[in-house]
């Protein structure tokens, strides 16, 4: 098991594939050239099977592929087919910009995967063009659309953003009320990489409830969180869920369960902080399964307590969401 030294269990695992995005959300990619990892230093899928395989030994059993874009990722579906294959591996699911999740749905299920959060910031071609500085919108519907009627679990992930999200939530209600899947709202945390987040710009999750609640019908929390970031909503005639990540105003770092693994092979505690072990530079230099098995151990038991974005001392981490892995 791993366990820090605050007690946490750590058994849900991001593995990122990939730092190249096909989007350049603002809250997360800079306006000009991203600095991308050179293709040498991303991981193989051999790489991340055997890190997968031995964090599966120590208790890892919810397993999340994210990005960058994963789907950027050539042939992503053999991955995710050795993975499927882990005995263990309780939750394989991915997180995806969905502009083509359409066109690879098919390769994707034929490998086993069956769950999918989807990101996406707004109900028209405008404001999505705006947040993504790329068009596109239609294309993510079409995905999600595609991977409800393959049966998969499907909830999207919508950043919450002051001035911008205000804009969608009578449209959003109605898209959570029509096709009954989940939209969580994320606020909006340090990690773009144009650095120009302040806390004023983090739409909270209190007056997402709020927003919800006047410009469409009451809201009422549901019982039982799990070990989800989301806080779970459902409008009071019992129809449409929305959730609230509050990572920002009401962090849950105390109940946290997950680390990182980067694309370019750096383990990771948290989403803030730093990198926590040169995972690549020991794949690389023949190390054997029980170092790595030590230094995913080691990083673990490094991780603070909590993010402290509302502390004064607090730094923003070096490497913005797209190179950490969302
Ligand atoms: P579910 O199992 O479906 O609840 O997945 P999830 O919510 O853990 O995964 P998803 O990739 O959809 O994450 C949603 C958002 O939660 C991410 O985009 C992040 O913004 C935020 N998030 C995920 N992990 C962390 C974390 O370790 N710390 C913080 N502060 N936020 C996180
Ligand atoms: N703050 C909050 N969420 C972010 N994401 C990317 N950057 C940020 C940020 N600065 C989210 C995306 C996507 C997930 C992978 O991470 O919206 O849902
Ligand atoms: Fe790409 Fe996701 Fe970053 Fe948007 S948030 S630019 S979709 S990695």
């Amino acid at each position: 098991m791993l366990i820090d030294r605050f007690g946490r269990k750590h058994t849900s695992l991001r593995v990122s594939v990939t730092d190249r995005c096909n989007l350049r959300c603002t809250y997360c990619m800079p306006a000009d050239t991203p600095d991308y990892a050179d293709r040498d230093e991303v991981l193989t899928f051999e790489e991340i099977e055997r890190v997968v395989r031995l964090a599966v030994l120590l208790g890892v059993d919810d397993v999340r592929l994210t990005g960058g874009e994963p789907l950027v990722r050539a042939e992503l579906e053999k991955l995710v087919k050795v993975l499927h294959q882990i005995d263990g591996i309780r939750k394989l699911s991915l997180t995806t910009n969905g502009i083509l999740l359409q066109r690879q749905l098919e390769r994707l299920h034929a490998a086993g995967l069956r769950s999918v959060n989807v990101s996406l910031d707004a109900l028209d071609e405008e404001s999505f063009a705006t947040v993504t500085r790329r068009p596109g919108m239609q294309r993510v519907l079409d995905g999600i659309n595609a991977a409800v009627e393959l049966g998969w679990k499907v909830k999207v992930n919508s950043i919450a953003m002051r001035d911008f999200t205000e804009n969608q939530i009578v449209a959003f209600g109605r898209f959570a009320r029509e096709t009954g899947i989940p939209v969580r709202f994320i606020e909006f945390m340090p990690l773009d990489a144009d650095g120009n987040w302040d806390s004023s710009a983090v739409l909270s999750g209190a007056k997402i409830v709020d927003l919800f609640s006047s410009k469409v019908r009451p809201l009422t929390p549901v019982e039982g969180r799990g070990s989800s970031p989301a806080m779970d909503y459902r409008f009071d005639d019992g129809v449409g869920t929305i959730g609230v990540i509050a990572s920002v105003t009401q962090p849950f770092c105390e109940t946290c369960d997950r680390f990182r693994l980067t694309a370019d092979g750096q383990l990771r505690n948290c989403l803030f902080g730093e990198d926590s072990g040169d995972l690549k530079a020991l794949l690389r230099s023949g190390g054997d399964d029980e170092a790595i098995v030590e230094l995913m151990r080691r990083a673990v038991e490094m991780k603070r307590r909590g993010h402290g974005t509302d502390d004064l001392s607090f730094k923003r981490p070096s490497r913005p969401m797209y190179s950490i892995g969302g």
